[in-house]
């Protein structure tokens, strides 16, 4: 059986419950971001990284994509999940924001959906949310995407479901 982890970086806690239900369905190690150094990981065969999505940017993946030439030898996988539905493009907009056409090819990439709630997200996130709103009530119409996110301003969104794992976790035992 290969050592397995899973690294999260969660700020409102959507990534966390997804990396928790990993960890607990592969029965393997959880480290938050914070805990999680290069010295730490190398000790792992199989690698799974989960963080929000940021516009677009996977929140905390620098951990791996600044080290990806010392996780040669390894299994990557990295999950992002946000607010948005799993659209067909999401994958490939999401690895060509954060890696290089040479990293992806070192790793398995999954979009989840997570959820969406204000009051969560620090004061930071709170005010680029803000921000958001703002640009979207400046539109003259609105997608369906601008009306989700307008409602879940008021309404906290969750859409984590343990049935979106399953090619993850096939994934993952295929490589155990
Ligand atoms: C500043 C900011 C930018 C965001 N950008 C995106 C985005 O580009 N795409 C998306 O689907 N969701 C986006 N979201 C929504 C988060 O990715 C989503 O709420 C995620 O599930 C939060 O996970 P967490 O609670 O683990 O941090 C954004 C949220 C914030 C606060």
């Amino acid at each position: 059986m290969k050592k397995t982890v899973v690294i999260y970086k969660s700020t409102s806690g959507f990534t966390k419950k997804y990396a928790e239900w990993i960890a607990q369905s592969l029965n393997c190690d959880l480290l938050n971001r914070k805990q999680a150094n290069l010295k730490k990981i190398l000790d792992y065969d199989i690698i799974i990284y989960g963080g929000s999505l940021h516009a677009v940017g996977i929140s905390g993946v620098d951990i791996i994509s600044k080290n990806l030439p010392s996780l040669k030898e390894k299994t990557i996988v990295i999950f992002a999940t946000g607010a948005s539905p799993a659209r067909p493009e999401i994958p490939s907009v999401v690895l060509n924001r954060n890696f290089t056409s040479d990293q992806q090819k070192q790793i398995t990439f999954f979009y989840l959906r997570g959820g969406f709630d204000f009051n969560k997200l620090d004061l930071v996130n709170k005010a680029l949310m803000t921000l958001m709103k703002w640009k979207i009530k400046s539109k003259k119409e609105w997608d369906s995407d601008d009306k989700g996110m307008m409602a879940a301003f008021s309404n906290p969104i969750d859409f984590t479901d343990k049935d979106n794992l399953k090619e993850l976790l096939e994934f993952v035992r295929s490589k155990q």
